[in-house]
């Protein structure tokens, strides 16, 4: 079924966490499809760079504020969007460095629910009656066998799939007064140009450091989907306009069961011209605390809605590895 949702039309839409990777990406996406685009973030980790083009167009602008602040959100946010006729909010903003919150719980606690808990506080007080949501497969812990919508009991090993599992229940409660439509995206390992953390974006960091050695956490041995933003973007985007049930939750990711980081790790090294360092392993079977090692996703019900990814994770791999060894010179 094809519904009319504002991605099918030019409206004016909200993204969160707009400087950063993904949210960057999808607001160069939105503004070429013809919306106006208001975009929120802290900066934190977004970066000017990430929306450079976008502070060219005249359809988008950024407001900096803390969404994790209630305060924040009210006095400052509310007063500049109340008004603009803003249906539908894509939900971007999180902590995404997931072994600082193993550390200090509260990073999720702020960053990934209370982000997600404000925004809908703020979509109800403008009206806004669609959200779509930036979730993940850490929601899903450590299960064995291809992790499907339905797969559970969902026991997150991290406080970030935590607080991503709190953030998709508060998304669906929210159906029951404020939402008409809510799109839950659960998505991969993403990769492409402009990240801000990540396997590749550290590897490509500590060669910058160092050219002779590379080191690699874990034995090298965790294997994890990966789909470049490109593909990710089309993905929701598809979903969103293709879906109109009041709650819609997807996997999104490749049809493979993934790439080994050791693979990983000498894509870099090809990648960055470094083929000659060595690879230390620092062992275990994972990189820290709270990292699921192996998983897969199960993708046919994104299949059956009529999308399916173009690229396996190791292409995805490889290009990423050379559109941010282009960006980050090692
Ligand atoms: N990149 C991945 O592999 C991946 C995988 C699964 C889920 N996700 C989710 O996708 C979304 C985007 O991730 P990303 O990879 O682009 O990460 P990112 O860190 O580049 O982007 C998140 C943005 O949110 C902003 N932000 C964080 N806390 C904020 C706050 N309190 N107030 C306002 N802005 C805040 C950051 O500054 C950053 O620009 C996140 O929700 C993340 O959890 C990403």
């Amino acid at each position: 079924m094809v519904s009319q949702t504002s991605v099918d039309s030019e409206s004016t839409v909200l993204v969160t966490g707009a400087a950063g990777f993904i949210g960057s990406h999808l607001v160069d996406r939105l503004l070429a499809a013809g919306h106006r685009v208001i975009g929120i973030d802290n900066f934190i980790r977004g970066t000017e760079a990430n929306i450079a083009t976008a502070r060219t167009h005249t359809n988008f602008s950024l407001l900096r504020a803390d969404l994790a602040d209630e305060t924040q959100v009210m006095d400052l946010v509310l007063p500049a969007i109340q008004g603009l006729g803003i249906a539908t909010i894509w939900h971007m903003a999180a902590n995404s460095d997931i072994p600082a919150g193993v550390f200090d719980p509260k990073v999720d606690y702020r960053d990934t629910f209370l982000t997600t808990f404000n925004t809908l506080l703020l979509l109800r007080r403008i009206g806004a009656s669609r959200i779509a949501f930036a979730s993940s497969s850490a929601v899903y812990g450590e299960q064995p066998g291809a992790l499907r919508e339905n797969s559970g009991p969902l026991l997150p090993i991290s406080n970030y799939g935590a607080m991503k599992l709190a953030s998709e229940a508060t998304v669906c409660a929210a159906t029951t007064d404020a939402l008409s439509r809510a799109w839950i995206f659960r998505f991969p390992n993403v990769v492409g140009p402009r990240g801000t953390h990540g396997v590749i974006f550290d590897f490509l960091h500590k060669l910058k450091r160092r050219q002779d050695e590379l080191e690699v956490l874990g034995d090298g041995a965790q294997q994890k989907p990966y789909l470049h933003v490109h593909l990710l973007l089309d993905a929701m985007l598809y979903i969103a306009s293709h879906t109109a049930d009041r709650i819609n939750l997807y996997n999104i990711g490749p049809e493979d069961e993934g790439v080994p980081v050791r693979e990983i790790a000498a894509a870099v090294l090809e990648a960055s011209g470094h083929s000659g360092a060595a690879i230390r392993y620092t062992g275990g079977d994972r990189g820290w605390a709270g990292d699921v090692p192996r998983f897969h996703y199960a993708v046919d019900k994104l299949a059956a809605l009529g999308w399916r990814p173009s690229q396996s994770s190791c292409e995805a791999i490889r290009q990423a590895a050379r559109e941010l060894a282009a960006e980050i010179k090692t």
